[in-house]
């Protein structure tokens, strides 16, 4: 039995991993403190609850499931945040991350896929950000990424850690069945807050910013669909159970919508209004962040079918209205 150890799996990008091993053939083992994930999104596999920054819960886990190989979810993901409590994002993704990597290693557990992010890339304009476009963070998180792949680097040169580095776009939609979706607490994200205020859920939504160098003054993201995005995952894992070499891959479509581009879809998806208002610029967000790379595509064979905008916005609009955690 191929046991994977998926940190952070009761998240949102995490659930969505977990099934999707299964599926595959794998057995996840999800690991996670619950601090921003749901034990109810741990539906396909055993639940190990424990925290990064416990080394010692890590090395029984370990012991415990003799797994083939490491996805590592787990991680402060909020850009805004990052750039208020650093010091939050360099203890918990940073020194979580290095005693992962050293538990995997002294466990001889020797296949690592990590999720990075082009937030990793920071503002370059008129730039295509391939996975050799130089990484340059304007914000902890990205910074913090950053600082776990250069750690990854070291440990296969020293240790011989194979591992595959995904560089995320902006992930959102959900599983199409909604047995598990995007749900965090705050919720900070811009595809689940314009439909919780299309339902009248919480107020209008802000936009963060309509001055940016940009066809319509607002920012600009690839987004990605989460089952594309995990489906890459599996291929990665796949790729170094093949004994292919260590490498990284951007996980975006190479399409960028403006945040009005999503409000307009969202109104055509839902067939609703969309509550929103103008507002300032929030610190550390990117003016455009969109992939320029084919190579998970190329090298990988990924396919992703999912990520058209309509497709996205449809998923998270079906997980909205009827999946949800208890909590
Ligand atoms: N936005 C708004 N109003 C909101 C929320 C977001 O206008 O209330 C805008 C943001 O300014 C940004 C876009 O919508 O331009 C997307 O924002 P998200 O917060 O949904 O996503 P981010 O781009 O900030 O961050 C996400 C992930 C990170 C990842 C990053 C890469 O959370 O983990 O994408 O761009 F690194």
């Amino acid at each position: 039995m191929n046991k994977v150890l998926v940190t952070g799996g009761a998240g949102y990008i995490g659930s969505h991993a977990y099934k999707a091993l299964r599926a595959a053939g794998f057995t996840p083992v999800t690991f996670d403190n619950l601090v921003t994930g749901w034990e109810e999104a741990v539906k396909f596999g055993p639940f190990e609850r424990g925290d990064l920054l416990d080394r010692a819960r890590l090395d029984e886990v370990f012991n415990t499931h003799q797994p083939v190989a490491v996805m590592h979810f787990a991680a402060l993901s909020q850009v805004g945040e990052s750039m208020q409590k650093p010091g939050l994002y360099w203890k918990n993704n940073v020194e979580g991350s290095l005693n992962l990597i050293e538990a995997a290693c002294d466990a001889g557990c020797m296949n690592f896929v990590f999720s990075s992010t082009c937030a990793t890339y920071g503002d370059q304009d008129n730039v295509v950000l391939n996975e050799d476009s130089i990484q340059q963070p304007i914000n902890a998180y990205g910074a913090s990424k950053r600082a776990i792949e250069d750690i990854l680097r070291d440990f296969a040169a020293a240790e011989g850690l194979h591992h595959v580095i995904f560089r995320y776009f902006n992930v959102a939609g959900a599983d199409p069945e909604a047995e598990v979706g995007e749900f965090h607490q705050p919720e900070t994200h811009l595809i689940p807050l314009m439909l919780d205020a299309i339902e009248g859920k919480r107020d209008a939504l802000t936009i963060f910013g309509t001055d940016y160098d940009t066809h319509d003054g607002t920012c600009i993201r690839d987004y990605v669909h989460v089952c594309d995005l995990v489906d890459a995952h599996v291929l990665g894992l796949k790729w170094l159970m093949d004994g292919k070499g260590d490498r990284v891959f951007n996980l975006g479509t190479g399409t960028g919508f403006s945040v009005r581009d999503v409000i307009d879809q969202s109104r055509a998806v839902t067939d609703r209004p969309v509550p929103y208002k103008e507002g300032p610029r929030r610190p550390g967000d990117c003016t455009k962040l969109v992939s320029g790379s084919t190579r998970a595509v190329k090298e990988l064979g990924w396919s992703p079918t999912r990520s058209t905008l309509d497709q996205m916005i449809s998923d998270a609009w079906r997980w909205h209205q009827t999946g949800h955690y208890n909590t």
